[in-house]
């Protein structure tokens, strides 16, 4: 007798209003369309950013920026040329170098930073902790007394330092923290914070061209005290005759900003203010997180990236595949596995920009920040199981 095809799976009949759960650019904020610029951008479009309406927006995005992250008085906040990238950079390049470093590294942007500081800075009094995807590098090895570098949130893994506790307030170094999809989602201990940075493309749904940094006290005099001694390219330049640049802090700019993208942070921060502000869109993130955590419990497939519920990213959620006949395939039969998968949910419109990071394992990761709303998240979860049944079913396998 001829055996009979597994049925094949039962397709949901929802899908997410909005299927957008890129980890960046993330979606948008609930209601964005481009009219929502039209006001906004009405006086600064196409003017100087130098006019009295481009300075008056910028000054409004460092004011909100500081209100909605709730920042000390202690702390600066600057509009940064080249998104966290660029943020991250001005600040490698402008304060290291007085002290040994230790670089906290467990996925791909740590890794990129450890590897600017090692093949470019060449640094050489330099500790790299680091560990695989999943985990984190053991916290109580990090020396307070030397410069440290680390993600709040690996993006690529779905890892995250479990709060501030672990970061010494009596320390000797600088903490350099890339906070950039923490930033508005988990709380940031300021006072043991030096340095932080975010681009605007996360967690507030905004553009990619502009990064934010913030400069607690000490990073303020290592700036005044310290002369790098390798050449500073002019867009990492944070410093005028070896004082701070203050003008920096209060809406000036290395160079000329998009004041679209101003327009459009303005536009976000105006949204997360009105809903309440920082619990607000934590509480958001939270909620969404919550959402794929019970249907993860409930998986007979899937599971988190992140080991330790303790480091689970509540915003770029990472998950893996745990099924016995998935793991017996070779790594590139995993991989189209779950290219097959994302690309599927694409195809269905159920879920975009749903695939891991290109340079991590293969797996899928969900954008759960304060822009997606819960109900989307819903609707899209037994998208994922759908999409897993059909490419098993299609995947030989001894199972
Ligand atoms: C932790 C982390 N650092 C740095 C970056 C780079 O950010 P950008 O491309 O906005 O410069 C990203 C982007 O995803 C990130 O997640």
């Amino acid at each position: 007798m001829a055996e009979t095809p597994p049925p094949s799976p039962q397709r949901p009949d929802r899908r997410p209003a909005d299927p957008r759960f890129s980890s960046g650019p993330c979606v948008k904020r609930p209601g964005w369309n481009p009219q929502a610029l039209d006001v906004l951008s009405a006086e600064t479009a196409g003017r100087s950013h130098r006019s009295p309406a481009g300075r008056e927006q910028l000054a409004q995005v460092i004011k909100k920026s500081r209100a909605l992250l709730e920042l000390p008085e202690s702390h600066l906040l600057a509009i940064i040329p080249a998104s966290d990238t660029g943020a991250m950079e001005a600040a490698l390049w402008s304060l290291l170098g007085s002290r040994g470093i230790d670089v906290l590294a467990w996925e791909t942007f740590g890794m990129d930073w450890l590897t600017d500081i090692r093949d470019q800075l060449k640094l050489t009094d330099l500790r790299a902790l680091t560990a695989e995807y999943g985990s984190l590098p053991d916290l109580e090895e990090v020396d307070f007394s030397r410069d440290v570098v680390f993600p709040w949130n690996g993006t690529a893994s779905g890892v995250c330092v479990p709060g501030g506790e672990w970061i010494a307030e009596d320390r000797q170094g600088l903490t350099i923290c890339d906070a950039t999809s923490a930033a508005f989602a988990m709380d940031l201990p300021w006072d043991r914070l030096d340095v932080a940075t975010y681009s605007w493309q996360k967690v507030m749904g905004g553009e990619a061209q502009h990064g934010i940094l913030i400069l607690g006290p000490r990073a303020v005099q290592r700036l005044e005290s310290h002369i790098p001694p390798w050449p500073l390219p002019k867009i990492f330049q944070l410093t005028v005759d070896g004082r701070l640049n203050q003008a920096l802090f209060a809406g000036d700019i290395i160079n000329t900003p998009s004041m679209l993208a101003v327009a459009d942070a303005l536009d976000g921060l105006d949204w997360a203010l009105s809903l309440g502000g920082l619990s607000t869109l934590m509480e958001r993130c939270r909620d969404n997180f919550d959402l794929i955590a019970q249907w993860v419990v409930n998986s007979d497939w899937a599971g988190f990236v992140a080991e330790d519920p303790a480091t689970r990213s509540i915003t770029s959620v990472c998950l893996k595949i745990t099924a016995p006949w998935f793991l017996d395939l070779d790594p590139s039969q995993q991989a189209a596995v779950t290219e097959r998968m994302t690309a599927l949910l694409e195809e269905e419109k159920a879920g975009y920009d749903l695939g891991a990071y290109r340079k991590s394992p293969p797996g899928l990761r969900i954008w759960a920040g304060a822009t997606v709303e819960k109900e989307n998240i819903s609707a899209l979860l037994p998208w994922l199981d759908w999409a897993y049944a059909t490419v098993k079913s299609e995947t030989p396998h001894p199972e």
